[in-house]
């Protein structure tokens, strides 16, 4: 069992990785509360449902897919919770995985001006990412992400048992933001997934829970030191310039969000190496280890113009500057803006595929 806490002006909370947590969940639910809502999609009802032992809560189904968290979604949601008589005593509890519980974030965010929220994450990417940290919110035409608001969950529940039976795509999307921890902050776990691909691919449960917890320090570390982004957070955003640009660019329906952000390391490394802050011998051992967790969806059809003309809509662009995250070792990143857009075109040319 690993436990950190994130602590922020608001909220002292903690995320619990542990085997089996998720039977437990009923001691974090408040004494008081009124109505339980769960946010989750068909399937992890049906595989992980029965995990919830004895809460009684109303369901309510989300019908999955990155191109769906939208507002529309939030608003009919909203009205069933309305109509299953939510009030300022209910909580809400996000089931799944990150669409899920940033959703089930914004729902919570907003329904009545602010019920608390639990996250109880199903997938590797929202048990190392999404769930912790308290983004929430829907995606826009014009950007990924672009409405939302920083919503602090009371718990974050993360059973590693859970993610045995997710599909070989979707754990390796995990597995990419775990390599993004390993760069940005933390050399022995990026040594790990460099060593220990195969049993990682695997699923060893020692080197899971291992790499887990890292992954969850990591996220619990920068969130505390600071929530709304105005500095170290940024660091998270390791890859996600470009990645969000593709995903946007391909209307969310191509590559899962970790497939994106495997992309967009790819191009912030070589990035950064074209413009002199990274070693090309260890650019080269970053993007060896993102490859060794398998092919992503081809990028064919896709231009780098276009892609770097998105990066411009994205929250990390302030005044019109675009802010890239640069490896300049293993473990180490810095925030570089001003680069000169021929140099981000040639990058993102040499990792399209
Ligand atoms: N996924 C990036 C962050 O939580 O800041």
């Amino acid at each position: 069992m690993a436990r950190y806490t994130v602590t922020t002006p608001e909220r002292r909370y903690d995320a619990i990785i542990e085997r089996g947590i998720l039977q437990q969940i009923q001691q974090w639910i408040p004494k008081n509360s009124g109505k339980l809502f769960i946010l989750t999609t068909q399937d992890v009802w049906t595989l992980h449902g029965a995990r919830l032992n004895g809460v009684i809560a109303t369901p309510l189904f989300f019908p999955g897919g990155e191109s769906r968290k939208r507002l529309a979604e939030v608003e009919a949601l909203a009205g069933q919770m309305a109509d299953a008589g939510a009030d300022r005593s209910s909580v809400v509890i996000g089931f799944g995985g990150g669409i899920v519980t940033d959703i089930a974030g914004f729902l919570a965010a907003s329904f009545m001006r602010g019920l608390p929220v639990i996250q109880a994450p199903t997938t590797l990417l929202a048990q190392v990412d999404a769930a912790v940290g308290g983004k929430t919110g829907v995606n826009l035409t014009s950007g990924k992400n672009l409405f939302g608001a920083f919503h602090q969950p009371l718990v974050v529940l993360i059973d590693p048992d859970v993610i045995a039976t997710l599909p070989p795509r979707e754990y390796r999307a995990g597995l990419y933001e775990i390599i993004k921890c390993g760069v940005i902050r933390d050399a022995a776990l990026f040594d790990c997934m460099d060593s220990q691909t195969a049993g990682i691919l695997n699923h060893d449960p020692a080197l899971i829970d291992g790499i887990v917890s890292a992954a969850v320090r990591i996220k619990c570390e920068v969130v505390t030191a600071d929530e709304r982004e105005g500095d170290l957070r940024r660091i998270l955003n390791f890859g996600h310039t470009i990645g969000h640009a593709l995903e946007a660019e391909t209307g969310y329906s191509v590559f899962l969000h970790g497939e994106a952000v495997a992309f967009g390391m790819h191009a912030a490394t070589e990035l950064a190496v074209r413009t002199g802050w990274l070693e090309r011998a260890l650019g080269d051992r970053i993007r060896r280890v993102i490859s060794a967790y398998g092919e992503i969806p081809s990028t064919s059809g896709v231009s780098a113009e276009s892609l770097v003309a998105r990066t411009r809509g994205d929250k990390k662009t302030v005044q019109g500057k675009v802010h890239y995250v640069l490896p300049v070792a293993i473990g180490e990143v810095k925030v570089v803006s001003g680069i000169d857009d021929n140099v981000v075109l040639e990058s993102v040319r040499a990792v399209l595929k």
